[in-house]
């Protein structure tokens, strides 16, 4: 028996259901079939009916919709004659189930100043005590909508029903029951049912008969990679965030750090959990803009084998009143995924000035981190440790802070390869065209650069050496013209601009010095051959 139909046998006169819309038609189905084996009839009512429909199912197992006549709409001469239906129920002498939809944003504690509106507010929520009050009649409201947002008091005498997320046995029983694929067998659908996870069953249903629409000859082992690809934008789209697959990337230096991720890896595995270890509650990174934060974030999940969710911490504080409800489905997205990476970029952001909203997200936070049962790993990034609220920072909250720097000699001479790597073939693999005082040269000149910045002079020497040479030869056959990047065309474009750190240098000092006062190094001592030995070059800005 479900948690829902334990409540609805308990005879409660109300329910609240939190119920995502994409649910709706399972959860009318659940309902009918519900009533069906109990013997009651189940009835639903919402703004736009007006009218009270009775809810049964056909012999295709199709939702049938029938008018009740006995309810008859008032005119509506004042708002509250949108909610005859409670007097009607109040009043109604048959059993029955009556669905009531969407009625949630009158219940919330609200700081209307509309007179009219605080009245009808206040008339639905003693509707709903009213209700609350008659029990053992063999009637049973539930208030039905995406977020159930209650005040307090009624809060604490209404129980709450949240569909949750299904787990990978739910999605194999209801993926076998909806026919889409009839000849999966069940570990094929398992494995579908494991990469569909975060999803509700409905989306998942849909999913896959978009795959089936797009890839008419799809065979059984491509479904579980095409289904991730569909969730991947879907979860985009529901949760406002940026949902990234572990994919190769390559993180220049911060060897320190790289070395911890290989080692929050072995703490997912099951042993991990006999010997009482976990995978750590929080990551901070803390450094200057453009030095890899959200780079590390996603070496982070390669070097894990988990997923990433992105999210702008910042672009989170703008959605006001509904911050908190999307902040709370996220953890519960999260707690299903399991093994995965939330990452909060910027997440300084939003505490400068001292924002009670900001401040109830992070608490909401710290409760998530402290309670969760689940392996996720909850990774921030931030530039100034002193705009985050002194509870988030304390010993115990994260538990690992990791001071991301500008780049060293060594890390330089690294980052340029990657990056070189990507448009000029003589660096693949390690491969390395110029000589140690070409690199000298380079490097002496990039002092101070970060690695986006880095990124930027390559791209754009590669561009111009693109347009000198390659754009200007009417030969079809490219092959004999290869890019090939030029120490010259590299300091010529770090010419071009203007590094932050020197750019701001008292704003970038002010963040690495309080960085160094609180976390720990994540590169290494520079032990390359390009390393300059103890001399402070950091302070002499050139
Ligand atoms: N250590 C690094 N190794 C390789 N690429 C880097 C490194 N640091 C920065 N980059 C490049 O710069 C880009 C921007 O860095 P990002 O991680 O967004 O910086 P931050 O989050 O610290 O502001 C990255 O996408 C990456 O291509
Ligand atoms: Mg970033």
């Amino acid at each position: 028996m479900t948690a829902l139909e334990e409540l609805l046998s308990r005879n409660y006169p109300i329910v609240a259901c939190e119920s995502p819309i994409a649910e709706r038609q399972r959860f009318f189905s659940k309902l009918v079939n519900y009533g069906k084996a109990a013997n009651i009839q189940v009835f639903l009512w919402n703004l736009n009916f007006g009218c009270v429909k009775k809810l049964t199912n056909g012999d295709d197992n199709k939702l049938l919709l029938e008018d009740l006549s006995c309810f008859l709409p008032v005119n509506k001469q004042n708002r509250e004659n949108y909610f005859e239906i409670f007097n009607f129920w109040r009043a109604y002498k048959g059993t029955g189930i009556l669905i009531i939809e969407n009625i949630y944003p009158w219940l919330k504690e609200s700081e209307t100043q509309d007179t009219d509106l605080f009245l009808v507010c206040q008339w639905l929520k003693s509707a709903i005590a009213n209700l609350e009050l008659e029990r053992s009649t063999g009637k049973t409201a539930i208030l039905l909508g995406p977020s159930a947002e209650i005040t307090g008091e009624l809060g604490s005498i209404v129980p709450l029903w949240v569909q949750e997320l299904p787990e990978t046995k739910e999605i194999v029983s209801n993926l076998i029951a909806s026919n889409i694929f009839p000849s999966l067998n069940p570990n094929e659908w398992e494995a579908v049912a494991v990469s569909s996870a975060g999803l509700y069953i409905a989306d998942i249903i849909s999913c896959l008969e978009a795959i089936k629409i797009d890839f008419p000859a799809v065979n059984s082992s491509e479904l579980p990679s095409l289904m991730l690809g569909k969730k991947t934008q879907l979860l985009k789209r529901l949760y406002d965030c940026d949902f990234v697959l572990p994919s190769l990337v390559e993180l220049g230096g911060l060897q320190l750090m790289q070395e911890s991720f290989k080692r929050f890896k072995a703490l997912l595995a099951p042993r991990a959990k006999e010997y009482n270890l976990r995978v750590p509650k929080g990551i901070l990174l803390v450094g200057p803009p453009g030095t890899g934060k959200s780079h590390s974030a996603k070496a982070c999940s390669q070097n894990m084998n988990i997923p990433l969710i992105m999210i702008d911490w910042g672009n989170f504080r703008s959605f006001g009143n509904l911050a908190e409800i999307k902040l709370k489905r996220l953890f519960a997205l999260a707690d299903r995924l399991n093994q995965v990476i939330v990452y909060f970029d910027d997440f300084d952001k939003s505490f400068a000035g001292d924002d009670p909203l900001a401040k109830r997200l992070a608490g909401q936070l710290l409760t998530w981190m402290q309670e969760r049962q689940s392996d996720v790993l909850v990774m921030a990034s931030v530039n100034r440790m002193e705009w985050l609220p002194p509870e988030l920072t304390r010993a115990g909250r994260f538990d690992y802070l990791f001071k991301i720097d500008l780049p060293n000699e060594g890390e330089r001479h690294h980052i340029f390869k990657i990056h070189a790597s990507r448009f000029d073939k003589r660096f693949a693999n390690g491969g390395d065209p110029w000589s140690d005082q070409q690199w000298r040269r380079i490097l002496k000149e990039t002092k101070r650069c970060v690695g986006s910045e880095i990124q930027t002079i390559v791209e754009r020497a590669a561009a111009s050496i693109f347009a000198e040479t390659i754009a200007i030869e009417d030969n079809s056959n490219l092959k004999n013209f290869p890019l090939m990047l030029s120490v010259e065309a590299i300091i010529e474009e770090r010419r071009q601009i203007k590094p932050l750190a020197i750019r701001e240098a008292d704003r970038v000092e002010s963040m690495r010095n309080k960085a160094d006062a609180q976390a720990l190094p994540s590169s290494p001592i520079d032990d390359s051959k390009f390393a300059i030995g103890d001399l402070d070059i950091f302070n002499s800005i050139s």
